[in-house]
Formats: C-alpha cells, sequence, structure tokens
C-alpha cells in the first residue's frame, strides 16, 4: 500500500519535468540579428545569456491578455513594431531600453553585471553597430 503512494509522489515531479520540457523550445545557437535602429542592427547571442540569465523568462515574458504568444518564445519583433502596433502599446525601443539607454530590459542586467566586474555593452555603438548591417 505505502510503496505505490510513494512512487507516485516521487514520478509526479518528474513527469512535470517531462511536460515542460517537451513544451519548451531551445535557445538559437547562432546570433540573431536585430535590425531596426538608423545605427545599426544589434547582434544577440543566447549562448552566454542564457549562461547568465538562467531562464528563458528573465527576457521571454508571460503570455498577456492584450496579445497573447503563439509559441513560449515569440520573436519580440513579431509584437513590438516601431511605432508601436495595437493592441500592443510598447514600441520596438522601449521592449529594449528606454530612449537614452539608461534602463529597461538589456541595460537594467548589463548595469548590475558590470557593477560586478563584467563588461556588458551600455553605450549606443557597442550595441548598434553599421557592420551588423
Ligand atoms: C537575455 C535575453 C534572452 C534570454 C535569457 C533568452 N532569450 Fe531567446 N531571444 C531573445 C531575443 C532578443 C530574441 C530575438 C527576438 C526577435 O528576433 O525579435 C530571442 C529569440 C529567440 C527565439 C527565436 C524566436 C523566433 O521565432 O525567431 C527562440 C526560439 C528563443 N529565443 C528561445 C529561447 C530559449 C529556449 C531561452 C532559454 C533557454 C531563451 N530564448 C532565452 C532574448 C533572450
Ligand atoms: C505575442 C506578442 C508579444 C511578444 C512576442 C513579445 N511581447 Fe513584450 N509585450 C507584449 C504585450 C501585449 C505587452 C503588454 C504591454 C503592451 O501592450 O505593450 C508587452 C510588454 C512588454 C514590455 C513592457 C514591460 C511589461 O512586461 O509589461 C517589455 C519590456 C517587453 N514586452 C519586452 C519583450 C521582449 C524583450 C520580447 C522578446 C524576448 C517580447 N516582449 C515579446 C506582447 C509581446
Ligand atoms: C540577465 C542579464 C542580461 C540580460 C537580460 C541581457 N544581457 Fe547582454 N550581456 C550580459 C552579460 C553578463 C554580458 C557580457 C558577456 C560576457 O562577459 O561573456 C552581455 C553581453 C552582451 C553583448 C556583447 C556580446 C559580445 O559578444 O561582445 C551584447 C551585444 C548584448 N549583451 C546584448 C543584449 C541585448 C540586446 C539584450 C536584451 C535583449 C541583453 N543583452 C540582455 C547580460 C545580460
Ligand atoms: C544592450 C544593447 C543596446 C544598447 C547599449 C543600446 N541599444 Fe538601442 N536597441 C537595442 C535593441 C536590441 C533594439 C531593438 C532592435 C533594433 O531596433 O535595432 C534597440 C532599438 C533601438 C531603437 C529603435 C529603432 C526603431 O526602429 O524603432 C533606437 C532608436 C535605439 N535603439 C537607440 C539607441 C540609442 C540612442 C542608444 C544609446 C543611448 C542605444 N539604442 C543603446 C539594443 C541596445
Amino acid at each position: 500500500m505505502k510503496a505505490p503512494n510513494l512512487l507516485i509522489l516521487l514520478g509526479s515531479p518528474i513527469l512535470l519535468m517531462l511536460c515542460g520540457s517537451a513544451l519548451a523550445q531551445t535557445a538559437p545557437t547562432s546570433p540573431i540579428l536585430l535590425k531596426g535602429a538608423p545605427m545599426g542592427a544589434v547582434k544577440f547571442d543566447h549562448t552566454p545569456h542564457v549562461k547568465v540569465a538562467g531562464k528563458c523568462e528573465i527576457c521571454h515574458h508571460v503570455s498577456k491578455p492584450e496579445k497573447p504568444l503563439k509559441a513560449p518564445q515569440q520573436a519580440c519583433t513579431d509584437c513590438h513594431t516601431n511605432p508601436a502596433t495595437p493592441p500592443v502599446t510598447t514600441k520596438l525601443q522601449a521592449a529594449f531600453h528606454n530612449p537614452t539607454a539608461t534602463a529597461g530590459l538589456c541595460i537594467g542586467c548589463h548595469k548590475t553585471q558590470n557593477s560586478q566586474g563584467r563588461a556588458a555593452p551600455v553605450k549606443c555603438a557597442d550595441c548598434h553597430k553599421k557592420i551588423n548591417a
């Protein structure tokens, strides 16, 4: 009587983990080019970022009622555009940083990391590069 119950208890978290991984996508292994800004495109590499962030949800936010996600890690640029496309109100730039690039998703973490001795870019031209096209 006791043994099967214990097995179910031990088995359920493993089952949950398996279901979770079946739903999740894997992070792209080659860098993504984010285009749009006149100063040049931003090259974004998942590999070092996934290590630092720990989990995808740090950048890929949960589905929002205004415009639900089609996939757990849908491209930001599908929804965040310049100008913003209703019902979404957060425009392309604001999805990544404020107009002076002093705050926002990308910059906030870079500042924190740099205060801990890392060298993550915070200057416009260190992210937006004409050579990235
Ligand atoms: C530091 C931020 C960050 C983290 C952490 C992160 N991503 Fe991303 N991811 C991005 C950005 C930025 C893009 C580019 C979006 C675009 O092209 O509009 C992207 C794009 C993607 C895409 C391509 C989407 C498409 O349809 O083009 C997939 C798949 C993806 N990420 C999966 C993951 C997974 C899985 C994880 C966790 C293991 C993860 N990402 C963690 C920022 C992040
Ligand atoms: C399916 C559409 C969709 C996708 C894909 C998407 N977002 Fe959003 N995002 C929204 C909606 C809806 C909101 C709510 C506020 C609004 O209407 O702009 C939002 C809000 C935000 C905000 C404002 C803060 C907040 O959480 O309310 C940021 C920053 C943001 N998104 C960044 C990103 C980034 C970075 C990505 C890609 C890694 C991404 N978004 C992908 C639809 C999307
Ligand atoms: C969770 C923290 C975190 C977030 C969020 C984050 N970054 Fe970073 N990023 C870092 C760290 C740390 C480094 C330095 C990497 C190293 O030292 O290896 C870095 C480095 C970079 C670099 C330079 C890479 C190189 O090859 O020189 C670029 C470009 C970059 N990030 C873009 C972005 C963009 C765009 C976003 C927003 C979508 C973003 N980052 C969000 C932590 C973060
Ligand atoms: C950590 C990397 C990073 C830094 C630093 C950064 N940006 Fe960005 N910025 C991005 C990303 C990613 C996008 C979204 C992709 C794109 O539009 O190129 C973006 C978008 C933009 C856009 C929107 C373009 C459009 O079509 O709507 C403008 C304008 C912009 N940035 C200006 C700046 C300025 C000015 C600075 C410096 C004060 C700066 N950025 C610093 C990553 C960065």
